[in-house]
């Protein structure tokens, strides 16, 4: 590990600066070999500080060249420097201070601070990068306006970019060329950002509200300029949208995107300049799914949104990274939810909550969503903190009402525009514009764990009263073994026997451990509808029997709780089956069971997008959850039993809904909610029928991958087929191949599906491709592609039982780490969770992660997740 143990930081060590910054002003000179920083910064001793308080800053990896106070240089006595940072003595009130500092952009691999891609600079400062630029006090409560200079050769960085309103730029005498930027807005140093490359855009206007005009432009190498305009799109119904629905307009002239290949995370929301990974951007017809335009109209949101919720008001500190990521991931939830189906989204949201975030919860790293401690906080950019924080922020929607809600965020930013607060205050400003009460929902910033609401319902025929009992308990986790209850927001219908709710839907209050609501006047035993529209995130249990759920699957005005209904019914089916087949017993599929996924398949009332996600069936990790200690073998076996089963059975059915479905296909691309329900359901029938030996199967499948025009078509024909050992596979993949070989984004398509195969030599397979000449360990969507497919998203070679899975994934992370900590540190934890499967998987997985803990030189990030999840 780097430099002994990694310190562990503590939420209730919080201090504020000693020092303020009243303006920084930056100089990058970039260069082949190396880059000169200079920065010249004034500080202010904040009031109430001892005079004789160290200037503190941080810095990592610097080559420390001049540092001047108030024009005098200092000498070596004058300050101390560390691995971390630096400490300055004796400095007055008021003071100057100015440094100059070498790094080495060409060989950062960690691809944060200032790092090349595809030979263009740029930087990643979220959320301790800034400091591997020059020594600053890079914490997020430290708040200033920006002036960026940045000098370059003009023939290969043409373009120079940086926050705010370009100010100036010239020529130089020798070949270079200069812009200076200033940005208006005071900002923590982790929204700083430097572009400098040869990079082409394409330009649109928008005009505010109030009739600002702001200039849009998106940047990117020259080749994928015609895939842009899917983005800029999205861009402007964000920014329509953020007006509409909270009245928030854009605050500068220009608004910038750049497009990069080599990214860790998503995208970055500095201000005034966004950076993307390139396949958040770039789309066309031939090239992205359907499910990547929406990701990318989804994040182009995100990152807009953060303008308010990050940037106009920032966090404390990194403990408080959920008061802006949980708030908009939850904006642009509500974003895609109003353009497009709301169900969907939900459905879609929630299915990814379970499936991650609810295993993270019951994993060794399982925190709350504002922890408090860490060692690396780039381990805690997590499912937890970002969708576990967005449903935090949808149940203040639901208790207080959308108008109560808007209320809430109109006095927050009233309160904290240009400042750096903490959850608390967003708390504080839902209540007071409220007047309510919320101080018990604090719980669900402080504590873990999924909590588990337990329902029983009794009726009183004669009375007519219906009453439901709630318990609420939650598991223990590392931070704490006993937990207080929570505030719930239960949203629950009761349904007549004619399948109509008696008293529409109401949002139950639940605060303590037990605790009964009662209904009057309820002429009949109902069957109740709980938790509607996912109204919080806990499992919730209730004695359904097989009859209640088909019940519910049709009738159910909550469209979620349809879909909801669905899943519980497969997931009983699945899990009795399990039993069955470790008992060594045959198994069947009930008839009703069939005959309730005949109805969804046709049942032409049904919308297609909904009929899509009724159809799909639990995951393979969804399963894992819930079958514990889980052996992903028999899993995998069961859930392709059912597949095979439904798909033979309804054979008739799937082929005329795939048939009639694909005629009507035929017309231009176009991503709207309507035309992208079709073709999932199109898909999802493709996807049962390939469960069917038949070589006539193979063929359509070929077929619709030859005569695709457009990408989510053609996927899905070739995952199909990719998953099946027929000759048609061969000729597709290879197809493939030779037609997208010059685009990168579309052949990480290629790897992952490889990856992602269950035919038998998937990890030979995945070995051979780490050789392909397109294969790089050193850029990040590869890695995902490739490693994180197979490890993520492949249990059953993953979990292959002689351990060559984990000890395959376990050499990857070594490589990595010696470049990219971050990725390194993403791609360990699949083995994090051994301690949920049986004995002989468990114990070679946790053989991996102690050759990994004993392994010299490892990054602080990894070894955070290793220590943790061994001890
Ligand atoms: N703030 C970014 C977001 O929109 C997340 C992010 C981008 C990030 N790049 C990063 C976080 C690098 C940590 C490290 O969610
Ligand atoms: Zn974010």
């Amino acid at each position: 590990m780097k430099q002994g143990e990694p310190k562990t930081i503590y939420l209730q060590d919080y201090t504020a600066p000693a020092y303020r910054v009243d303006a920084v002003s930056l100089v990058f000179e970039l260069g082949e070999d190396a880059t000169r920083v200079t920065s010249v910064a004034n500080y202010r001793r904040a009031s109430g500080v001892a005079a004789d308080a160290p200037l503190e800053l941080f810095g990592e990896n610097l080559e420390l060249l001049e540092i001047r106070l108030n024009g005098l240089p200092l000498t070596a006595t004058d300050y101390s420097v560390s691995d971390t940072g630096m400490s300055i003595p004796n400095v007055s009130a008021l003071c100057t201070l100015e440094i100059v500092t070498r790094i080495y952009p060409q060989k950062n691999t960690s691809l944060e601070g200032l790092y090349q891609t595809s030979g263009n600079f740029c930087t990643q400062c979220e959320a301790q990068g800034f400091r591997k630029i020059t020594y600053y006090p890079d914490r997020p409560d430290v708040m200033t306006v920006f002036t960026t200079q940045i000098l370059a050769d003009k023939q290969k960085y043409p373009v120079l970019l940086s926050n705010g309103n370009l100010t100036g730029s010239g020529d130089l005498a020798d070949g270079r060329h200069w812009a200076r930027w200033e940005d208006p807005f005071q900002k923590p140093a982790y929204l700083f950002a430097l572009v400098a490359g040869n990079l082409q855009h394409v330009e649109d206007h928008y005009t505010t509200l109030s009739g600002r005009d702001v200039t849009l432009r998106i940047y990117t190498e020259a080749h994928n300029i015609d895939k842009c305009d899917h983005a800029m799109q999205s861009l402007k119904r964000a920014m329509h949208w953020d007006e509409q629905r909270f009245g928030l307009e854009y605050d500068l002239d220009i608004y910038m995107i750049v497009a990069v290949d080599d990214f860790n995370m998503g995208a970055m929301e500095n201000k005034g300049l966004n950076v993307f990974n390139s396949k958040l951007v770039f789309a066309s017809p031939a090239t992205a799914t359907d499910m990547d335009y929406v990701s990318i109209e989804a994040v182009i949101g995100h990152e807009y949104f953060h303008n308010w919720t990050g940037n106009r008001v920032t966090c404390r500190d990194w403990f408080q990274l959920s008061l802006k990521e949980g708030l908009t991931v939850f904006r642009d939830q509500e974003f895609t939810s109003d353009l497009h189906s709301r169900s969907v989204k939900r459905i879609e949201d929630v299915r990814m909550l379970r499936t991650h975030q609810f295993a993270e919860d019951a994993s060794p790293m399982a925190h709350p969503i504002r922890p408090s401690s860490y060692m690396e906080i780039n381990n805690f950019y997590t499912v937890t903190v970002y969708e576990k924080g967005a449903e935090v922020v949808r149940m203040y929607q639901t208790l207080l009402g959308r108008d109560g809600f808007r209320k809430g965020m109109d006095l927050y930013f009233q309160r904290h525009d240009g400042h750096a607060v903490s959850t608390e205050n967003f708390l504080a400003a839902m209540a007071d514009a409220n007047a309510a009460d919320l101080s018990q929902f604090q719980r669900w910033y402080d504590q873990a764990g999924t909590p588990d609401v337990a329902v029983r319902m009794a009726y009183d025929a004669a009375a007519q009263t219906c009453t439901l009992h709630f318990t609420q308990t939650c598991p223990a986790t590392p931070e704490a073994a006993v937990k207080s209850p929570f505030l719930i927001p239960i949203e629950v219908g009761l349904l007549n026997s004619h399948g109509q709710d008696m008293l529409g839907t109401q949002v139950l209050r639940l605060t303590e451990a037990e605790q009964t609501f009662s209904f009057s006047d309820v002429p009949e035993q109902p069957v109740p509808s709980l938790l509607r529209g996912f109204s919080a995130p806990v499992k919730l249990s209730y004695p359904y029997t097989a009859a209640d759920l088909v019940f519910l699957m049709k009738h159910d005005s909550d469209a979620f709780n349809r879909w909801d209904a669905g899943q519980r019914l497969a997931m009983q089916t699945i899990l009795s089956l399990l039993a069955a087949h470790q008992q060594q017993e045959a198994f069947g599929l009930e008839h009703d069971f069939i005959s309730a996924y005949q109805a969804i398949l046709t049942d032409a009332t049904l919308d297609h997008a909904l009929r899509a996600e009724a159809l799909t069936l639990p995951s393979e990790a969804d399963i894992a959850e819930r079958a514990r200690p889980s052996d992903p073998e028999a899993i995998h076996t069961v859930r392709e039993f059912i597949h095979a089963t439904l798909a033979k059975a309804l054979r008739l059915d799937l082929e005329t809904l795939y048939a009639d479905l694909h005629a009507q296909g035929q017309g231009d691309y176009s991503p709207d909610a309507a035309s992208i329900g079709r073709r999932s359901l199109k898909n999802v029938c493709l996807a049962y029928l390939g469960r069917i030996q038949d070589d006539s199967i193979h063929e359509t499948c070929l077929q619709q991958y030859m005569t695709a025009g457009n990408m989510t078509d053609a996927m899905a024909a070739l995952s199909v087929l990719s998953r099946i050992e027929c000759p048609q596979r061969e000729v597709a993949l290879q197809h493939f191949h030779d037609r997208w070989q010059h685009d990168a984004l579309v052949m990480d398509k290629w790897f992952a599906l490889q990856a992602t195969s269950s035919l038998p030599d998937t990890l030979q397979q995945v070995q051979g491709l780490m050789q392909h000449p397109l294969f790089d360990l050193r850029n990040p969507n590869k890695v995902r592609a490739l490693v994180g497919s197979f490890a993520m998203r492949n249990p059953l070679h993953f979990h292959a039982p002689d351990g060559s899975g984990y000890a395959f994934l376990t050499d990857r992370v070594l490589e990595l780490d010696a470049m990219n900590p971050q990725i390194a540190s993403r791609m360990v934890r699949p083995l994090m969770n051994w301690r949920q499967y049986e004995t002989i998987r468990s114990g070679l997985m946790k053989a991996q992660l102690e050759r990994i803990q004993t392994h010299a030189g490892l990054s602080g990030d990894v070894y955070e997740i290793v220590s943790k999840s061994l001890v």
